[in-house]
């Protein structure tokens, strides 16, 4: 049996490429993915927005350092982006009280979204980053049919079970007819701060797995650091905190790829798509 749905993209006027990060797991660095690689994008010169799109846990709020009480200037009914690190910025995290325990139900939840999508003045940006929420339901194909997203970035680590979701992360942007521009294997190798030796915490090849089955690059594979963990949780993104980091550079070779990537991808407006569920 099979079901045809047709759906109607919204239209972000001014945004040309649009960028989702995301994977099937939750916890395996999305986020931190996301905000660094979008501060890389900017420091290359683009103008960015990140569009934090976890309702449930949004994150980029503290990972960008902005105070809980930060909120967006509303005009013409419309929300004025968060400016922070270079890049421009929208997120729960600004809309809702730090109390309002995320237990809310679907329907809720998809409001406040669609809100966030259709109600925030985004300037003129050459990419808008998606931080996608974690898992394949609903709410991430939803976003992935309804927002007229240029290319998909997977992120994984090497474990098994992370790369089990990250295949359903693969195949649910295959399904909408999203390119999948790339896997980022994030917390690869660490390297022993006291004498240099690496160790593979999480496993090796499970990115290079993933991408013969699928027929995708990794783009990056990115250390598993303290450093990175520490300056996330102080807000300050590791491209910004330490430039000449492994990470950091890491992000901005990546920045450089995906820009690329996202240049040879057609622009953000895509006829209206058909899905078939089988
Ligand atoms: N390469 C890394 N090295 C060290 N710590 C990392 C690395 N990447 C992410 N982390 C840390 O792992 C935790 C989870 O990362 P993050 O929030 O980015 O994941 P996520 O996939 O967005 O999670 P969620 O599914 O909850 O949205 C954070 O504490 C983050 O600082
Ligand atoms: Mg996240
Ligand atoms: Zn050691």
């Amino acid at each position: 049996m099979s079901e045809n749905k047709q759906v109607d993209q919204l239209h972000l006027p001014g945004v040309n490429t649009i960028l989702a990060v995301a994977s099937g797991k939750g916890g395996v660095g999305k986020s931190t993915v996301a905000t660094n690689l979008a501060v890389a994008l900017s420091a290359l010169g683009q103008k960015v927005g990140l569009l934090d799109a976890d309702i449930y846990g949004p994150s980029q709020g503290t990972l960008l350092g902005l105070p809980p009480e930060t909120r967006p200037d509303v005009q013409n009914e419309q929300l004025i982006p968060i400016q922070a690190h270079g890049i421009f910025c929208m997120s729960m995290s600004f809309l809702g009280s730090s109390k309002t325990p995320a237990i809310w139900r679907g329907p809720m939840a998809s409001g406040a979204l669609q809100q966030m999508l259709t109600q925030t003045a985004w300037p003129d940006l050459e990419v808008l980053v998606i931080d996608m929420p974690p898992g394949t339901g609903d709410i991430q194909l939803t976003l992935a049919q309804r927002v007229p997203v240029t290319g998909a970035l997977i992120v994984t680590t090497p474990q098994d079970i992370a790369l089990l979701d990250a295949r359903k992360g693969i195949e649910m942007f295959n399904k909408v007819e999203v390119p999948v521009l790339g896997v980022i294997e994030n917390m690869s190798t660490f390297t022993c701060g006291e004498c240099g030796h690496q160790t593979a915490i999480f496993g090796t090849g499970g990115g290079d797995q993933i991408a013969q089955e699928y027929q995708v690059p990794v783009l990056s594979r990115l250390p598993l650091s303290l450093e990175t963990r520490l300056a996330s949780d102080a807000g300050r993104p590791i491209v910004v905190d330490q430039p000449e980091s492994a990470s950091a550079q890491e992000f901005r070779a990546l920045g450089e790829v995906v820009a690329s990537k996202l240049l040879n991808q057609a622009p953000a407006t895509a006829p209206m798509i058909s899905i078939v569920d089988e």
